[in-house]
């Protein structure tokens, strides 16, 4: 039988080409797919990258309760106007630890993997309070019951156990002095914040959300807003690499 005699059989029998496609696929998916289950990690270990702090964890929370995914994302694509505008684009490792991540597609306001530490705090304290107090026009709602409600934190410890469980490296310490780790975090005069950085290298201790008296969910939100983007130091590396 020749080659196109053979090759007839499937080009004039519908189901057996439809088997013939599943089997050819088949065999391409498992060729894709199966040396994926004999890597470790297909995320490359970047120095930096750390878990977040409890008070940082608790303003992610906040960050996905309030829907700040709708309208920002977080992920630089390395594409040259990306990269002018918000700074080195986005690794894999620097969202290893967001369970669920924050990528999101949709941008009605800019991007926010590296915004922090490009405002203050009092910035973000007035923009999310009333977004139209620092930058006219604009429209991303207000959110004032932030800064005058207390932060829940009993429940960050858990959150963190479930963290630990999916992967992230939280240890029974760190999971321990979850509730004083908040507290020493969002207060100026933290005596115990060398022992907190040791735990959290590069983690920033101080009063954000500008009331000393007690910890509110601004503290937690503007905590985490400010470290976004900040764990990785891009001056080790080459900008322009990959940059379309
Ligand atoms: C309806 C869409 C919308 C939602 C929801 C929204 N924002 Fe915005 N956001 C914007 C727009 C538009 C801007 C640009 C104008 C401005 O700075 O206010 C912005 C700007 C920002 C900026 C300044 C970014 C920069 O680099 O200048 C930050 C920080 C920010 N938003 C945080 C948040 C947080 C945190 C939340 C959730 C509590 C949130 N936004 C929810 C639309 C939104």
């Amino acid at each position: 039988m020749s080659v196109w005699a053979r090759h007839k059989i499937f080009e004039t029998n519908s189901i057996i080409l439809i088997i013939g496609v599943l089997i050819v696929i088949a065999i391409g998916g498992l060729v894709e797919i199966v040396p994926l289950f004999y890597l470790k990690s297909t995320i490359e270990k970047v120095e930096g990258v750390r878990p977040y702090t409890p008070l940082e964890l608790a303003g992610r929370n906040i960050y996905v309760r309030e829907g700040c995914y709708n309208c920002h994302s977080q992920m630089i694509r390395p594409l040259r106007d990306e990269v002018e505008r918000y700074g080195h684009y986005s690794l894999a490792a620097e969202s290893m630890y967001d369970r669920p991540f924050q990528w999101g597609s949709k941008r009605t306001g800019p991007d926010l993997a590296r915004v922090g530490n490009k405002y203050s705090d009092d910035w973000h304290r007035d923009h999310l309070a009333n977004p139209r107090a620092v930058v006219p026009g604009s429209i991303m709602p207000s959110y004032p019951w932030l800064a005058t409600t207390e932060l829940d934190a009993d429940h960050v410890s858990e959150d963190m156990k479930v963290q630990a469980h999916l992967g992230v490296p939280y240890t029974p310490e760190m999971i321990d002095k979850a509730g004083s780790d908040i507290r020493i975090q969002a207060t100026t005069d933290a005596p115990n914040a060398d022992d907190l950085v040791k735990r959290y290298p590069g983690a920033q201790v101080r009063n954000f959300g500008g009331n000393p008296q007690k910890v509110t969910e601004a503290d937690a939100l503007i905590a985490y807003l400010q470290m976004l983007g900040t764990q990785v130091d891009f001056k080790l590396y080459d900008n322009k690499a990959n940059v379309r």
